[in-house]
């Protein structure tokens, strides 16, 4: 039997991650999470500088990893992780463009996307991934816990952070409460892996005041997102 010796990509070790994974997009959000909220904290890959890290967060083993920006990039980290490392849980822990305020949180019930991805990788047809339920339900669980507001409905997953304004793309047949770029390649994962995988996202971009698109540093964009932390490491507990 061939010994296990990582990816290209990873080179922890089987057994290295916990059950659950959280991913943020940047790896140095990973870090701040695993500095800030883990204890006995052991970093467990840094190819590439995808730190990824695990600890323990009120007595229970988490990991925490970066995805990188776009589709395949977190098509490739989350189904090493899910194929290879045992992993049983994604949460995308990130950042949207969205109608609703800046810093408002949401975990989307459907990912919409006119990526290529799901087919091309796995013959899917279908132009929307779906989450798992159940990790949904408890991250909206986690944040009644914690009194946080959260925004559920349809996100969608775009292959272009910069693009012409004048283009006319198809609509998507429900109303879109946040626009990212990984959800639908990572719920396709899932799908095809028999795994579980959740997004839950905070409104970084906003364009709900007036004609002015709201942008927010990138500093505070980083400390914004403590409470969406927070309600994922609740919910990785309880799963
Ligand atoms: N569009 C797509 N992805 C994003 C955005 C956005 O406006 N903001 C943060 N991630």
């Amino acid at each position: 039997m061939n010994e296990f010796n990582g990816t290209p990509h990873n080179t922890a070790k089987v057994g290295d991650f916990a059950k659950t994974v959280l991913m943020p997009g940047d790896p140095l959000r990973a870090k701040y999470i695993a500095e800030t909220f883990l204890e006995n904290v052991k970093q467990v890959n840094g190819v590439r500088g995808m730190l990824a890290f695990t600890g323990t967060y009120k007595g229970k083993e988490v990991s925490v990893m970066g995805h990188g920006m776009g589709i395949p990039s977190i098509a490739i980290y989350s189904f090493e992780l899910y194929k290879f490392y045992g992993v049983e849980n994604i949460i995308r822990i990130g950042s949207c463009g969205s109608d609703l305020p800046a810093y408002s949180v949401i975990v989307g019930d459907k990912s919409y996307s006119h990526s290529s991805f799901a087919k091309d990788a796995f013959g899917y047809e279908e132009n929307f991934m779906m989450p798992s339920a159940d990790l949904n339900k408890a991250i909206i669980a986690a944040a009644e816990k914690l009194g946080k507001e959260i925004h559920v409905g349809p996100i969608s997953a775009g292959d272009a952070f910069y693009s012409d304004p004048d283009i006319v793309r198809p609509e998507f047949p429900e109303k879109i409460i946040g626009g990212e770029m990984e959800s639908f390649g990572l719920f396709a994962n899932a799908r095809y892996l028999g795994k579980n995988a959740a997004c839950l996202i905070t409104v970084s971009d906003s364009n709900s005041e007036g004609d002015e698109k709201v942008v927010i540093s990138a500093e505070a964009r980083q400390t914004a997102m403590k409470d969406m932390m927070v309600i994922a490491l609740e919910a990785a507990i309880t799963l």
